[in-house]
């Protein structure tokens, strides 16, 4: 498992065929953003939220694909997850691996809230539902559920109600006008505050202009946004509805946000706001066949408008959480020690249970020491290798899971470039010594060896090969790069 990087075309390509399969099987109704809106999101560096494409390889195919993503700004403790794998590769513990990369990383970024969504179509049960049995494993509970609904378009309806009285209604598409602009973000601030998320953890942000213009760039990428805003006669916000139309899904447009402030409601001002902006996408629509919306099961209200327009539930969208302690874990520091035909030498593990290992020399850090010290201290006592001044710092790797470190619940591994001739290993430990740490022997290995090695022994990192290789290609990373198992 690793993470790809979107500007690699193919294998974003392959990456998105899997996400693509594993997210829209079984599900008719299922909205998946495109290949294009994904890739550009994952490479746009907008300083709110970081995104990031994971796969999980068998050799070199891509069988399973994650996003992971948090917020920068707020929701410091929470990373958000979806796990994608194509039917004919599912109950292979591939789900299982990447989840494992998944806690690794949020680790790694001192998270410990981790959220999830999915869609169940109707007809499914919890238990029925693969994702659902999935998620209960990992321990994930149910905190809330909205009704995915569908209308058909165009949207030829009609819908009985009295006449607006004591509001006017502004409709616009794009970016919102100037004069409307403050009054929007406050209906957006109103909006988070009053949508029932259930107990999904949640940290509030107040919407300001600049917020929203951001947002606006952003969305304008991949949708036209149809708004529709109510004011009181004398000019007082009073709600909004969003549709979103995709620029390149041919298909389905999306009823996003309906908010009527508290002290509006009952006047069927939210049933208003959504006809004022259907007749806006009627106006803009192309060949979209379907409007789909979602609302919670518990919203009365919403779900009552939604039926005067024809919505019909085609899935359950189930929005999960789960809080897991903070793990411990044990530092060590780590050599890629590398000769002159760039091989890199990897000490052999071989554990109780039968196991086999090859990891770079190196190994814990001891209370007080800094990194570099106690690769030194390592190196002397396991190879016999100096380390030269400030080495490279290539690789942070994280992993959390039992039985890697005795006591703990998983190890941190620092990876530093040693460029060396060719030797023997030889320190100042014995061979009865290394053996009691698991160690016997070491080898020497070509990258193409790397690559060609097909197990039972483990390489650590898993995805060794394919660093190195990079390693040898690009040169060493501007910062260290995460890595997991
Ligand atoms: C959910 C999903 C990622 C699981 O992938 P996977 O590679 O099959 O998962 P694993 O093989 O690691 O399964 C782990 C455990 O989950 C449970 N599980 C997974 N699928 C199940 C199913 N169809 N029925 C019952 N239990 C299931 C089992 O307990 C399984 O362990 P077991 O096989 O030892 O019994 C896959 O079904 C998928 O892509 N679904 C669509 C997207 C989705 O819903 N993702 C989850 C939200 S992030």
């Amino acid at each position: 498992m690793r993470e790809i990087d979107p500007a690699d075309g193919e294998l974003f390509d392959a990456w998105y065929a899997v996400f693509w399969a594993g997210a829209t099987a079984d599900r008719p109704a299922a909205i998946v953003a495109t290949r294009e809106a994904l890739a550009s999101s994952l490479t746009s560096r907008n300083g709110l939220k970081s995104r990031h494409a994971v796969a999980a390889f068998d050799g070199v195919r891509v069988v399973g694909a994650m996003l992971f993503e948090y917020w920068l700004e707020s929701n410091l403790d929470t990373v958000i997850v979806e796990i994608d794998v194509a039917p004919a590769d599912r109950r292979r513990g591939i789900g299982t691996a990447l989840w494992g990369w998944a806690r690794s990383r949020a680790a790694g970024e001192g998270r410990t809230i981790f959220q999830a969504g999915l869609g169940m179509p109707t007809g499914f049960t919890s238990e029925t539902w693969p994702g659902s049995a999935f998620a209960a494993k990992l321990g994930f509970t149910v905190e809330n559920v909205e009704d995915h609904l569908v209308a058909e378009l165009p949207w030829t309806g009609s819908v009985e109600v009295e006449p607006l009285e004591g509001f006017r209604l502004t409709s616009w598409s794009g970016p919102c006008p100037e004069e409307y602009l403050q009054a929007f973000a406050d209906l957006q601030t109103a909006m988070d505050r009053d949508v029932p998320t259930g107990g999904m953890t949640r940290e509030l942000v107040p919407w300001d202009v600049e917020r929203i213009r951001a947002r606006e760039l952003r969305a304008d990428k991949n949708y036209l946004a149809l708004h529709t805003m109510a004011q009181t006669t004398d000019g007082r916000p009073a709600g909004y509805t969003t549709i979103y139309l995709p620029r390149a899904d041919p298909d389905a447009a999306q009823q996003d946000d309906t908010l009527v402030l508290r002290e509006h409601r009952g006047h069927n001002l939210g049933t208003h706001l959504k006809l004022a902006n259907l007749k806006q996408l009627a106006k803009h629509r192309t060949t979209q066949k379907w409007l789909h919306t979602w609302t919670a099961e518990t919203n009365t209200a919403m779900q009552k408008v939604n039926a005067r327009f024809g919505f019909e539930a085609q899935e359950k969208n189930v929005e999960y959480e789960l809080e897991l302690p903070v793990p411990r874990l044990r530092p060590a520091a780590r050599a890629v020690v590398l000769d002159a035909q760039d091989r890199i030498l990897l000490m052999r593990f071989e554990f109780d249970d039968g196991h086999v290992v090859w990891a770079a020399p190196g190994g814990g850090v001891e209370p007080g020491e800094s990194l570099q010290k106690a690769l030194s201290r390592e190196l002397s006592e396991e190879i016999g290798l100096d380390v030269p001044a400030d080495p490279t710092h290539l690789w942070h790797q994280v992993t959390v899971a039992p039985g890697h470190a005795a006591g703990y619940d998983g190890v941190i591994n620092d990876y530093f470039l040693i460029r060396a001739d060719a030797f023997t290993p030889a320190g100042t430990r014995s061979a009865a010594e290394l053996q009691a740490e698991h160690v016997h022997g070491h080898r020497w290995w070509t990258p193409e060896e790397l690559r060609a090695h097909q197990g039972p022994a483990y390489l650590s990192p898993r995805s060794l090969p394919h660093l190195l290789a990079a390693l040898l290609a690009d040169g060493p990373p501007a910062t260290p790069t995460f890595q997991g198992l």
